[in-house]
């Protein structure tokens, strides 16, 4: 018989309305999703549609003005106020790097234990095995200002996963990466994430990216923020880079296009 599972993640009927009267900016509409453990999911859709917004209120950063945020069976906001045992497996990475200047790379990564109260000896083999994971090796001990762009976003993303958290929340993690760095870190978050059952929301603006990395694709249209279209992904894991050369794929990158450009 199979057990019913619950939910990892679910959103029910979410709206958030910035401001209120004449000024009023109706962010997310009506947001109803539900993710279990280990899912993979992706969020396109047109810049200012809402996709920060919506992982700030799963994160427990920003308050939603209607719906419902569980995240493992526990409700993110109760009565506007955030649950901290809630968000306490949430990990999030922001669209910019946000790191501290007066740390080194290594303490930036290993900040989230050093808050933890995690001891030092233990903190610093953690930061360092990350800092190679992403490409970082032997830039531990610089400050933030002497790595470029791409350098910092993968500092930010060792940063989010240090905490080894059950849900991962990237917001264009990406962006500020040539494609092959790209395609690398791609194929170690894929692994990181499958091999400790992360579920993951990744905003992304790359179709190919979200096609490769996801179970399932949502599109989001524009003002407010609304679900439009779950598109699965129905390529077996484990999944390597010449899945993007097939046919299957290539087609799958056509429909998700021709969906965010509302034809069908
Ligand atoms: N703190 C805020 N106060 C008022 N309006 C806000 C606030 N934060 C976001 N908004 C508005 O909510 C809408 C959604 O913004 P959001 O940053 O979530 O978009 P996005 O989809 O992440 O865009 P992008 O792809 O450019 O990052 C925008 O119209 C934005 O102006
Ligand atoms: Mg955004």
């Amino acid at each position: 018989m199979k057990m019913e599972t619950e939910a990892d993640i679910r959103l029910a009927g979410v709206g958030k309305t910035f401001g209120s009267g004449a000024n009023a900016v109706r962010a997310i509409g009506d947001a109803t999703l539900d993710m279990q453990r280990g899912d993979f999911i992706s969020l396109l859709g047109p810049s200012g549609c809402g996709k920060t917004t919506l992982l700030r209120i799963i994160a427990g950063l920003e308050r939603p003005t209607e719906g419902e945020i569980l995240v493992r069976g526990r409700a993110v906001w109760e009565e506007g106020k955030r649950s901290s045992e809630a968000t306490r497996p949430v990990s999030m990475m922001f669209q910019e790097a946000r790191l501290f200047p007066w740390f080194t790379v290594a303490e930036n990564v290993a900040l989230p234990l050093r808050l933890q109260g995690v001891a030092k000896a233990e903190r610093e083999a953690r930061a360092h095995a990350l800092c190679e994971t992403v490409g970082l090796k032997g830039f531990e001990t610089m400050r933030p200002s002497a790595l470029s762009g791409g350098m910092r976003q993968r500092a930010s993303l060792a940063r989010a996963l240090i905490t080894k958290p059950q849900v991962l929340l990237l917001d264009e993690p990406f962006g500020a990466l040539d494609a092959m760095t790209r395609d690398t870190l791609n194929m170690e978050l894929m692994s990181v994430c499958a091999e400790a059952r992360v579920t993951t929301i990744l905003v992304t603006h790359s179709i190919t990216e979200a096609a490769f990395l996801s179970d399932r694709v949502v599109v989001l249209a524009a003002r407010p923020a609304r679900i439009t279209e779950v598109i699965e992904m129905p390529f077996e894991r484990p999944r390597t880079l010449d899945l993007q050369r097939t046919t299957a794929f290539q087609d799958m990158l056509v429909r998700l296009r021709s969906t965010l450009t509302g034809g069908h």
